[in-house]
């Protein structure tokens, strides 16, 4: 028969696979409890959404909607739909569609996956993972405060250490419009300066001309007009405000006027936390407020503020500080050999599980030391054993497998009968603190 061809995942999406499902157990619990603990509430939308939302939502001019969208037309009714590259502009058309906000605001969280059809590389894929907040109907900027306070207290409770936080502002859009204008006409007087890159974004999204790397036009570009400059009165109030409720919170930043993030639909404060130990891509985590997306999207104005962080970088960089958090596959290996075995195992586990007790029942057949070996592997505190003579008078051995504390019972093996066994695991499980192994 002719050999067939393995199938490979798509480039640039990941399998997580179970020897990585610690560190994704770990994170996940933590950024949920950090979440709750603010009040945010979870939120899913469908990964798949009209292509006009992210056209209309995060900008015609932006890379993420210019190049690097998975959109295709459904064949089978020629819907014109996409993968979604990000999670805030979906979380705004629900909150519209459902009315959310219709009688306060509400406070939101999300995981899942997004799609980016970007070129792959260590912390950058085109099927990642993102956590992110949004705090919808709320002016700020308390609110904007809170969500950064949010971020920094995960960095520690993820073991983070060395991050750095980028904040900015855009002001209002009538004053974006101003600045808009003064760097079209300045950028139209060093049009030879201009990479290919710029002047095609001269008249699209002349600010994202201000993010360029090349070194030719760093120049030119540090020489630009400054959008602070054109900020009002209530801007500066709002950015100073923000700034005084991170000092008070003991929250370190630098103000970075060149920030301006990848996506249009941004208003008054950006931020992004940044670190050196993960090469080119640096940003963990960015946000900002985006007031005038829920009237794009044809809702009633309201203001709002977010972030998301890439689930991936920060595992990549919770393993650079040394965080490696294990998970046994259980906390009961039931062993079982011979005759008449099989159902006093289950029958046993079956109660452990009904006490909350992880357990595992051997799969299959073979020999008790093979057997043993398996429930050593699996990081199991107690191997329950039944033999056939075990089996036959209604008994089950209960073996510690690792080192237990003086004060549990089970200093060695024990043979129990079956019907007292998973109680009196679960009394010993009580007494043990995992931390003590
Ligand atoms: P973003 O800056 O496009 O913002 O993405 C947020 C984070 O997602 C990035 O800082 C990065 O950690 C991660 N990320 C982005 N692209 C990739 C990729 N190709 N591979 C791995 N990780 C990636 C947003 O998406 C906004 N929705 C954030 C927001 C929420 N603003 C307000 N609310």
């Amino acid at each position: 028969m002719a050999s067939k061809a393995k199938i490979k995942a798509v480039t640039g999406m990941n399998d997580m696979l179970p020897g990585d499902s610690a560190i994704w157990t770990f994170f996940e619990d933590t950024v949920r409890d950090v979440a709750t603990s603010y009040g945010y509430r979870p939120m899913r939308t469908p990964v798949l959404e009209p292509t006009a939302l992210f056209t209309h939502g995060i900008g015609e001019a932006t890379d993420v909607v210019e190049k690097e969208m998975y959109s295709f037309e459904d064949s089978l009714n020629g819907e014109k739909l996409s993968l979604r590259p990000e999670n805030t502009a979906g979380i705004v058309r629900a909150a519209i569609e459902h009315n959310l906000l219709y009688d306060a605001p509400r406070r939101v969280w999300y995981f899942g996956p997004m799609f980016r059809h970007e070129r792959p590389q260590r912390g950058r894929y085109r099927q990642f993972y993102q956590f992110g907040c949004e705090a919808l109907g709320f002016a700020g900027p308390d609110v904007d405060a809170e969500l950064i306070l949010m971020t920094s207290r995960l960095w520690k409770e993820l073991g983070i250490r060395e991050v750095k936080l980028e904040l900015n502002t855009l002001g209002e859009p009538a004053e974006r419009a101003a600045h808009r204008e003064a760097l079209i006409k300045y950028f139209e007087a060093h049009l030879d300066a201009l990479n290919e890159t710029a002047r095609h974004r001269l008249y699209l999204n002349p600010l994202r001309i201000l993010d360029t790397k090349d070194p030719d036009m760093q120049q030119l570009v540090e020489a630009a007009p400054r959008l602070i400059d054109y900020l009002g009165e209530g801007s500066r109030a709002f950015l100073a405000s923000l700034e005084r409720q991170l000092e008070r919170a003991g929250v370190d930043y630098v103000i970075n006027p060149r920030l301006v993030r990848g996506l249009d639909y941004y208003s008054h404060t950006v931020f992004e936390w940044t670190t050196d130990r993960l090469g080119s891509q640096a940003t963990i985590c960015g946000g900002g407020r985006y007031d005038g997306l829920m009237e794009i999207l044809g809702g009633k104005p309201a203001p709002c503020v977010g972030f998301a962080m890439g689930a991936e970088r920060v595992l990549e960089l919770m393993k650079e500080f040394g965080v490696h958090p294990t998970e046994p596959d259980c906390t009961v290996y039931v062993v079982h050999c011979g005759e008449g075995t099989l159902d006093p195992a289950v029958e046993v586990a079956e109660e452990l599980r009904d006490l909350g007790v992880a357990t595992i029942v051997h799969g299959g057949e073979a020999s008790m030391k093979s057997q043993m070996k398996k429930a050593d592997a699996s990081g199991a505190l107690f191997a329950l054993i039944v033999g056939e003579s075990e089996a036959a008078a209604g008994q089950v051995s209960i073996k510690p497998l690792r080192e237990l504390p003086e004060k549990t019972a089970f200093s060695g093996q024990k043979t129990v009968p079956a019907e007292e066994a998973a109680r009196m695991i679960f009394d010993e499980i009580l007494v043990i603190d995992t931390k003590d192994l």
